[in-house]
């Protein structure tokens, strides 16, 4: 579905041009050169096409009535800002409507969540009385964010402070909502949160949709392992975010 008027907080997906696939969010609606024929609208991407981690904005134009969109592009290299021209047709909707907050005790013992959490694959072998959900509530020691629908946790993210860098894990969508870009959206929102920190994270090889999102967002395959998880005998990847790299 194509929208022409946007607003702070949207998502939005560039379907054409150089940010195509990825999903970005509006961060400030301004007024067009042409205020009654356009809109301009700051949007955040979290990678460049170059595989960069992208701390500036892109801006997109887009013409109210039609959805021509033109994109002109903030790059931050190596400290240095440049800015290239690229063109998009027009940006559709993601999944929207969604907020992403910390994940509270009481979001773990909700109905809501045990109904598709403890369906997970993951969980084959074990009850929910058996799953410490202190694992994945927000408290002191560990940051644990959501994606809430009203007050229904559909999406969940760990992220574990270690001395050197931070490990990204129990990262899980609702089965019945997934593709349709709420993961992509929780895990970006935390790139966004440790922008400038190492992230290190570890994934069964076999995980194909995970390790898409991941080399997505600019995390490289710099290991492999075993014995982690349920799954102790499958072989992962460890994967991290380099931020220092450069182009
Ligand atoms: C990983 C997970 C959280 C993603 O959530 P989601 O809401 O479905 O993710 P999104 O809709 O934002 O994105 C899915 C992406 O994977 C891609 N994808 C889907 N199936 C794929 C496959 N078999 N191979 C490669 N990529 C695939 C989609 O095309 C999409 O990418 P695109 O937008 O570039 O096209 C979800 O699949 C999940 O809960 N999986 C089970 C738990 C898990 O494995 N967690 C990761 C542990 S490390």
């Amino acid at each position: 579905m194509t929208k022409t008027k946007f607003n702070i907080g949207d998502r939005v997906k560039a379907i054409k041009g150089s940010q195509m696939g990825n999903i970005g969010t509006i961060e400030k609606v301004l007024p067009g050169i042409n205020t009654n024929t356009e809109a301009e609208y700051q949007v955040g991407f979290p990678t460049t096409p170059y595989g960069m981690t992208l701390p500036e904005s892109s801006i997109q134009k887009v013409s109210k009535g039609d959805s021509t969109v033109y994109t002109t592009e903030s790059v931050k290299r190596r400290g240095a800002i440049s800015t290239a021209f690229t063109e998009a047709e027009y940006l559709t909707e993601a999944h929207t409507g969604g907020t992403i907050k910390t994940v509270t005790h009481n979001d773990v013992t909700g109905k809501h969540f045990a109904g598709w959490f403890f369906k997970m694959d993951d969980w084959a072998n074990i009850t929910p009385s058996q799953f410490p959900l202190s694992l994945i509530t927000h408290d002191d020691e560990i940051a644990v964010y959501g994606y809430f629908n009203g007050d229904k946790l559909d999406g969940i993210i760990r992220v574990d402070d270690y001395d050197d860098s931070y490990e990204l894990s129990f990262f899980f969508v609702n089965k019945a909502l997934q593709h349709q870009g709420i993961g992509q959206q929780l895990f970006q929102s935390v790139l966004n949160r440790y922008k400038d920190k190492k992230l290190i994270l570890y994934v069964y090889k076999d995980n194909s949709p995970a390790i898409h999102i991941y080399k997505k967002y600019g995390f490289k395959i710099t290991g492999t392992d075993y014995g982690r998880g349920y799954k102790p005998q499958s072989p992962h990847y460890i994967m991290q975010r380099d931020v220092n790299r450069g182009v």
